[in-house]
């Protein structure tokens, strides 16, 4: 079994020193890589900049951008039986990255952004047969309705859905608490609990699935 994680959040440039991004510790998608491991699984592991070690065992590709974690993705999809988004990508670049900082007299305060590109859903109209595809969907409300409207539009089989409302599960924290989707509907949830045992519970319900 050889599985593709994506982590973390990515940054988008608008010169060397700044950036945009989205709030993303990482924490889940090295949960999930760290159990897979466990498992015996071959695991890529697709990473923005977290403050997170490299998992003993996984194979770790460390990327900045959308972009960049595209093309890492990518070139790797063909080979994996399971893809799981974790990441908090960037859906907005600036248009125009200049290569020296900018001072505060030559930045427009207008931003002009452009789309990033939809890893999960440009990959996950790229499978083959037997593939295994996973998206998460981080929502502040309206999960019941949010999370089955994206797993159809992104072409998952499942999507997890996290409440990232509070303070207490979700982005930086060590805990999650979320609810599990495949296209028959709402499949359970967990949690409160630590990512770790998410993760594991999460493999269990994917996998019990598969046989
Ligand atoms: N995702 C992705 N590439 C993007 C944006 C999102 O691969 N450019 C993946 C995420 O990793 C996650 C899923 O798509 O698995 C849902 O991400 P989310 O940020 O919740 O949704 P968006 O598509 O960005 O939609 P919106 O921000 O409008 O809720």
């Amino acid at each position: 079994m050889r599985v593709l994680i994506t982590a973390g959040p990515t940054r988008e440039h608008l010169d060397p020193v700044r950036y945009l991004t989205n709030g993303s510790s990482g924490k889940m998608g090295y949960a999930l890589a760290t159990a897979a491991v466990r498992r015996g699984w071959e695991v890529d592991l697709v990473s923005g900049p977290v403050e997170l070690n490299a998992p003993a065992g996984v194979d770790l590709v460390q990327v900045i951008s959308a972009q960049d974690m595209f093309e890492a993705c990518a070139s790797r999809f063909g080979a994996c039986d399971v893809f799981v988004a974790v990441a908090a990508v960037a859906d907005f670049r600036p248009k125009y990255r200049a290569d020296q900082k900018q001072t505060k007299l030559e930045t427009d305060s207008t931003l002009e952004l452009e789309p990033t590109v939809d890893i999960l859903k440009t990959l996950g109209g790229r499978r083959r047969n037997g593939q295994l595809i996973v998206g998460f969907a981080a929502e502040t409300h309206d999960l019941d309705a949010k999370a089955p409207a994206k797993l159809i539009a992104k072409g998952c089989d499942w999507i997890v859905a996290n409440d990232v409302s509070g303070r207490d599960v979700g982005m930086e924290s060590d805990a999650n608490a979320v609810t599990l989707w495949n296209r028959g509907g709402r499949a359970g949830s967990k949690g409160p609990a630590p990512k770790h045992d998410i993760a594991e519970w999460l493999w269990n319900q994917l996998m019990d699935d598969q046989l």
